[in-house]
């Protein structure tokens, strides 16, 4: 199965990309975990990206397409994988759907998680992530048991640098400008299902599943 999970940041996709992965047994291939984790390795890629992160600006499309093309071919990926965090802009999908035309693959679903503007800044501000695992929490909407632990590796919960108000004011603008385009793009497509985000984790997730296994 070849998903792609797309929304506004904040969404809930890295959320919903850690249980799809985990039903059905694919490798969850995120551009923004592979960054933060270039960063935190402080390699050339990650000096880089880090300058556009900040900001809640895109990092360029040259330092992008090959690192996610590159990935897809590899041998985990031939069962399947979930793309989330990419595409971001029209030339990042065009760039994709070459390449897997060029293997004869295609993306089975385009899973469309919806949210108002207004709740992703709560969101995003009260995210939390686990520093060893990167597993994800929130300050009021799905806390930890024990204040700043993470419950599966007991790592230290920290907040993300571009969660302040004004960098993720800055990333929703982003977003409408560069990926919202991307609804449509797909829609025309025939594989979009847009799923209502706001609803408790849990149910957002049966949602997807029910979407994802109804066009299978
Ligand atoms: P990326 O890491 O992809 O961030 P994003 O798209 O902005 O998405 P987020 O991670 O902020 O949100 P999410 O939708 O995953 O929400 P989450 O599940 O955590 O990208 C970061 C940066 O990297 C970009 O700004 C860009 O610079 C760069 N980048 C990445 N990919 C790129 C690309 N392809 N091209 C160019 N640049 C790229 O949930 C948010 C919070 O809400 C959490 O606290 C969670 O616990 C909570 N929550 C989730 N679901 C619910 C629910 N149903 N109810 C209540 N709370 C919930
Ligand atoms: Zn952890």
């Amino acid at each position: 199965m070849k998903l792609i999970i797309l929304g506004p940041p904040g969404a809930g996709k890295g959320t919903q990309a850690a249980k799809i992965c985990q039903k059905f047994d694919i490798p969850h291939i995120s551009t923004g975990d592979i960054f933060r984790a270039n960063i935190k390795n402080n390699t050339v890629l990650g000096q880089k990206a880090k300058e556009y992160m900040n900001k809640g600006e895109l990092v360029p499309d040259e330092l992008t397409c090959d690192l996610v093309f590159d990935r897809i071919m590899q041998d985990d990926a031939k069962k399947g994988f979930l793309l989330d965090g990419f595409p971001r802009n029209i030339f990042q999908a065009e760039k994709l759907d070459e390449v897997l035309e060029n293997r004869n693959l295609k993306i089975d679903n385009v899973i469309n998680i919806e949210v108002d503007d207004k709740l992703l800044i709560d969101r995003a501000t009260g995210r939390r992530v686990c520093k060893d695992c990167g597993a994800t929490y929130h300050i009021a909407f799905n806390k930890s048991k024990v204040e700043n632990v993470c419950d599966n590796c007991n790592g230290e919960l920290f907040q993300r640098d571009d969660d302040k108000e004004e960098t993720i004011k800055n990333r929703i603008e982003v977003y409408n400008s560069n990926t919202k385009p991307l609804i449509d793009y797909y829609n025309k497509k025939g594989n979009l299902v847009n799923i209502a985000g706001e609803k408790d984790i849990n149910i957002v997730f049966e949602d997807i599943v029910k979407a994802v296994e109804s066009v299978k």
